[in-house]
């Protein structure tokens, strides 16, 4: 069973927002024909629903476009017209997506490109079809990435790889991507569900707190020293004994069967 998402600004927006009942929150960008391209009301759309979400409820975010050409083509190009020169775009789904709590998968099949990859840029995991191509084209425009497609491009690809995307302005396929570490990994397009779905489920089953703890580990420490990360990481390490999903996990070992985390 899965629940819609009700918050106004959700609905009204292209956006199919469903939370499932094993905790799935799935946010499919819905605007096909404009492949998907992101305008004001699907960026704050997709805000509104990592926020009204009751995020305790939610044990995997799965971003994902409708159709078969396009994850998001990125920026709709009407949005251009208009905006401020000094706060350049407003929008700020790319943080919320980044900060929240709980793993968040993007699974791209099709274009992937500008603020589309920006979008996939700020989540934990990136799964493709081999169909699917990469890009950051803004320097075509006489601009450049705003929310992303420079430091987080570069932080996962490298800054040459990075530069080179953002210079050039073209594209690169799904096997380049996956070469790169852009991707996790590209996947024949029939295969590619039953893949989503394998990690998403894995996630969903996992332990809440645990992996919230993990999520917060990676993204904290990858700002840190070493030292600062190393003390975080076994900080976390030994607030989790405390938690039932620990007890419930070593229990579920001892007596050979699956664990059932609960998130406490
Ligand atoms: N903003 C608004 N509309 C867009 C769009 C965008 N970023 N990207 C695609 N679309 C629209 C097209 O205008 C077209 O609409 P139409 O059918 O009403 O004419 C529709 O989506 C299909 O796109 P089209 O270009 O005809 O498809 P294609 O298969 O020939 O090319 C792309 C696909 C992705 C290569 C091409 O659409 C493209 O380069 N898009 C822009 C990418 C871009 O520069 N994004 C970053 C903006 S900063």
């Amino acid at each position: 069973m899965t629940d819609p998402i009700t918050d106004p600004r959700v609905r009204s927006a292209p956006l199919d927002a469903t939370l499932s009942e094993a905790g799935v929150l799935s946010l499919v960008l819905d605007r096909p024909d404009a492949l998907n391209a992101l305008t004001d009301g699907l960026a704050a759309g997709i805000e509104a629903a990592l926020e009204s979400v009751d995020d305790s409820r939610v044990r995997c975010v799965v971003l994902s476009g409708a159709g078969e050409r396009a994850f998001s083509a990125g920026a709709d190009v009407s949005v251009f017209e208009g905006l401020d020169p000094v706060e350049g775009t407003s929008w700020t789904v790319f943080e919320r997506l980044a900060e929240f709590p709980r793993p968040t998968v993007a699974s791209i099949d099709g274009a992937c490109l500008g603020a589309g990859l920006e979008l996939a840029l700020a989540c934990d995991i990136r799964l493709a079809t081999d169909r699917s191509m990469f890009g950051q084209p803004e320097i075509r425009l006489g601009f450049v990435p705003g929310a992303g497609g420079i430091q987080r491009l570069q932080r996962l690809v490298g800054a040459g790889r990075a530069k080179e995307l953002v210079y050039r302005g073209h594209r690169i396929d799904a096997e380049t991507a996956d070469r790169w570490g852009l991707v996790n990994r590209a996947v024949p397009t029939d295969a590619f569900d039953a893949e989503v779905d394998a990690v998403v489920t894995d996630i969903a089953e996992g332990p809440p707190v645990g992996l919230e703890a993990a999520k917060r580990v990676f993204d904290r420490g990858a700002d840190a020293s070493l030292t600062a990360g190393l003390l975080m990481e076994s900080q976390a390490f030994g607030r989790l004994l405390t938690t039932e999903d620990v007890a419930e996990g070593v229990a579920a070992f001892q007596e050979d069967r699956d664990p059932e985390f609960k998130g406490e």
